[in-house]
């Protein structure tokens, strides 16, 4: 089975000590840095914007995974291109003409990636699957970190797992929201490739061994 990715999300990190958090993800075993970019209208919250990614690029050592919760994300895709972003991600929720978007972002060389809300359902992307890199099911509602984990992701996860086989598409499965020790073996095991882990991460004692006790459960799946 391919290796597992590990993508812990910023957002929970000490703001005031952010280059310590980051330098602490880059000799860690997690592979991405999950950033979250919300604008307090597509979701009730507003976390942070361009110069905090910046401060934040500066010192990551891994690939930027930036989750837009925006309204018309078009707007700043080349921003975010140069502001160094590997994967952005989108909401489909967000998105009126997602094939214009998902081309426009791959046409700037990052990846492109699609995010479902809990309640939309995968079959919305049965038109799209082959053009999209990376599909993110929101397993919380956006907006905010360390919220209860929803048990129907993995009805998606197998769900999406299937759309990308059929298709014979390439995009990677990646979980939003409360991961933690209790559903990652679950997770990974259902076909998801990536878990973006906030708060389990951050707020446990030793967040390297923490990251490495999730890879390890990855493997058990
Ligand atoms: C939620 C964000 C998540 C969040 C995850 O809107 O998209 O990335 O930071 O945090 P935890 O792991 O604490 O649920
Ligand atoms: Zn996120």
């Amino acid at each position: 089975m391919r290796k597992k990715i590990i993508a812990p999300s910023i957002l929970a990190a000490d703001f005031a000590n952010l280059q310590r958090d980051i330098e602490m993800v880059n000799d860690s075993q997690a592979e991405w840095f999950h950033i979250d970019v919300m604008d307090g209208v597509f979701v009730p919250n507003i976390s942070f914007g361009m110069p905090v990614i910046k401060a934040i690029a500066k010192h990551a050592s891994k690939p930027l995974d930036i989750h837009l919760m925006i309204v018309d994300p078009d707007r700043y895709i080349q921003t975010f291109a140069d502001l160094g972003g590997a994967i952005l991600t989108v909401h489909y929720e967000a998105c009126t003409h997602l094939h214009r978007t998902l081309q426009a972002i791959k046409d700037t060389g990052m990846k492109a990636g699609v995010a479902l809300n809990p309640h939309t359902p995968v079959s919305v992307l049965e038109a799209i699957i082959s053009d999209i890199d990376l599909v993110c099911l929101m397993s919380v509602n956006p907006g905010f970190g360390g919220q209860k984990f929803i048990p129907h992701t993995y009805e998606k996860v197998k769900q999406l797992k299937s759309l990308i086989a059929s298709n014979q598409a390439h995009a990677q499965i990646e979980i939003d929201g409360g991961v933690t020790n209790l559903n990652t073996a679950e997770l990974s095991a259902a076909g998801a490739d990536v878990l973006v882990a906030g708060s389990f991460v951050f707020n446990s004692k030793d967040p390297k061994e923490t990251i490495v006790n999730l890879l390890e459960l990855t493997e058990k799946a």
